[in-house]
């Protein structure tokens, strides 16, 4: 009860604290209204460089991480057992991935969670974090498109939600729709521009003006 809904504000207060956004602002640009508009990582790399997007890298998945840490040590469990059991841990970190995309320090204007979801599913089960970088890091290396990489892990996410290999619990599979169903959600454009073909491609140069 109580519990749950602290660890949930927690982590939505702490998720808010968008990386992309802050460390926009330290480069005197707000990233809400550059390149795909998208307060990430990504469009951080996009629009202000590697070293910006550096920053952006270790803040957010910082931020995913002590989120969790605040949920687990909050100690509710579904049953007895590890992480994938810490209801209270489930909140903290969908309370992260809310706060990222709907930052209530920032007017609600956000990003599309999958860097801070990708983090809490390492505190989670690193084995399924692993699985999903690695088949975002194969479509990225293959196909250039960051969402499309991002869109395919995600599913791949809610399928492995379901293999009984891992310690699933129904909890944590609600938490695997709600958080996939949010993703994609803020996907929708990408997905129209992958449809007509006019998705960015990633590609790797030393400075961009934006
Ligand atoms: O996680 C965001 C990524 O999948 C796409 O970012 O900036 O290309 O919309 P962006």
């Amino acid at each position: 009860g109580l519990k749950i809904f602290a660890a949930l504000a927690f982590g939505y207060l702490l998720g808010s604290l968008n990386t992309a956004v802050i460390v926009g602002k330290i480069y005197g640009k707000d990233i809400r209204s550059h390149g795909s508009k998208n307060a990430g990582l990504t469009n951080t790399l996009r629009v202000l460089g590697k070293s910006a997007a550096v920053f952006v890298l270790a803040g957010d998945i910082l931020k995913g991480i002590i989120a969790c840490l605040i949920g687990l040590r909050l100690g509710v469990y579904a049953s007895s057992g590890g992480a994938i059991n810490c209801v209270s841990l489930l909140a903290a970190g969908a309370g992260a991935i809310l706060g990222h995309n709907w930052p209530v320090y920032f007017r609600f204007k956000g990003g599309k969670g999958a860097l801070t979801a990708v983090t809490v599913l390492f505190m989670i089960d690193w084995v399924m974090a692993l699985i999903c970088l690695g088949s975002f890091v194969i479509i990225v290396a293959l196909t250039r498109y960051v969402s499309l990489g991002t869109i395919c892990a995600t599913m791949l996410f809610v399928v492995l939600s379901v293999i009984p290999v891992f310690d699933n619990t129904f909890y944590f599979q609600i938490f695997a729709f709600l958080i996939a169903l949010i993703v994609i959600f803020k996907h929708r454009e990408n997905i129209q521009r992958l449809l007509s073909g006019t998705e960015n491609k990633l590609t790797f140069v030393a400075a961009r003006s934006g």
